[in-house]
């Protein structure tokens, strides 16, 4: 067992993006002391994402369970920024405007069309309007816009008021801040204990949860496995303003996928406007290119024209933590006492509530609860979800008969 001290808190939270830290804050909630290690606590994805909460406009083929997930989180998020605003004194500029996906010509009105089709499928809210319907909503629009689908369920939060309000929640709740990396996992006797830290010392706690984005898979001293499967996934944002006084400019979301590639305007209440993102399989590269600027700003500009007047003031890139079945990895893993968040992929500003609940009530039960069961770690080993693990004797034992059988 741990040598843990009477101060050693008893969950540490390996990675303080915006995962991190609603789950340190819902467990701090709960009563637990808590810890996060992370240089820059509020840093990470979230200081590049749109916000987009796009359960809805965001579904893909294959990722029915995701979506069940998606909505969930969508469902809580009102109630989150409530309780988070409150507990903060911060504000985190959610928006419930609503979305509009557009089609500039027939092959994009043909993907859209399925999409609606797969919608109303699944019992979605979500409706076809004409091109001059589209336009009477937003008038910025360009004249070629031959269609698109009103999606008034999905909204938008600013994920950098999101992150600031959750270090703050979570400095009010007590959790401790080491600002600094995690270097290596503690194990004994088959058993997370803690974590090395880079700036000399060890933390020593009952559980850990590993949090770190697309980082997550590179944590030393993790059994190989029980690593995650994540990897970098880049994203680069632009970010331009409406100038004061404000130009009636978009009043809701507005995105397409113009030649196979996805475009999204999201308009802030305060003038900015983000437009995202490209989406690189180039590992750890965060360079911003003039490729990845330039067609961006081509697609953009071919939906609303009026995009080239604006102020560009920041280019940025980023990585979601894509995992193999683009959805995240929550709760247990094999080996005691060592927890998973992460593998969000495009999804983790929409997935924050539910996450913070769900690690809580792990952590707190020794139970994942049901509605993340589908998500837990242990779909890509073939082991229980649910369950804190008995030993890590048993799960080892699990994968050799595992692989015997499949031998
Ligand atoms: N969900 C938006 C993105 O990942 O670009």
């Amino acid at each position: 067992m741990s040598s843990r001290t009477p101060c050693s808190p008893d969950v540490l939270v390996v990675g303080g993006g915006i995962i991190g830290l609603v789950t340190a804050w819902r467990a701090a909630q709960q009563g637990l002391r808590v810890a996060v290690a992370d240089p820059q606590p509020g840093g990470g994805a979230a200081q590049v994402a749109a916000g987009m909460l796009a359960a809805v406009t965001e579904l893909h083929y294959g990722e029915q369970t995701l979506l069940g997930l998606n909505l969930e989180s969508a469902r809580r998020y009102p109630a989150f920024v409530a309780e988070l605003e409150e507990a903060s004194g911060q504000q985190v500029g959610h928006r419930s405007c609503g979305t509009l996906a557009v089609a500039l010509d027939a092959d994009d009105r043909a993907h859209l069309r399925e999409l609606h089709a797969l919608q109303i499928r699944s019992g979605l809210e979500s409706a076809w309007l004409s091109g001059r319907e589209c336009r009477r909503l937003e008038p910025m629009l360009a004249p070629g816009v031959r269609g698109g689908l009103r999606v008034d369920g999905d909204h938008q939060v600013d994920p950098r008021r999101l992150a600031a309000a959750l270090v703050t929640a979570c400095e009010r709740a007590g959790v401790e801040l080491r600002r600094t990396w995690a270097e290596r996992l503690v194990v004994e006797s088959d058993r997370a204990v803690g974590a090395v830290l880079a700036d000399g010392g060890e933390l020593r706690a009952g559980q850990v949860v590993l949090a770190g984005g697309s980082l997550s898979g590179r944590l030393n001293g993790v059994p190989a496995d029980v690593l995650p499967p994540v990897r970098p996934v880049k994203g680069q944002v632009l970010r331009l303003t409406v100038p004061r006084p404000y130009a009636p400019f978009l009043s809701r979301t507005v995105r397409a996928v113009v030649r196979g590639s996805h475009v999204y305007l999201v308009p802030r209440e305060d003038g900015e406007l983000v437009v995202g993102a490209t989406s690189e399989e180039l590992g750890w590269d965060t360079t911003v290119t003039a490729g990845g600027v330039y067609e961006l700003l081509r697609d953009a500009h071919e939906l609303v024209p009026g995009i080239t007047e604006l102020p560009l003031v920041e280019t940025r890139a980023g990585l979601r933590p894509g995992s193999p079945d683009n959805a995240p990895l929550l709760g247990f893993t094999d080996l005691p006492g060592l927890l998973l968040a992460t593998g969000h992929y495009r999804n983790g500003v929409l997935l924050t509530p539910v996450t913070g609940d769900v690690l809580a009530g792990a952590l707190v039960s020794g139970e994942l609860p049901e509605v993340a069961r589908p998500f837990s770690p242990r779909r890509f080993t073939g082991g229980r979800p649910g369950e804190r693990p008995a030993s890590r004797e048993a799960a080892v034992r699990r994968d050799t008969v595992l692989q015997e059988q499949s031998a």
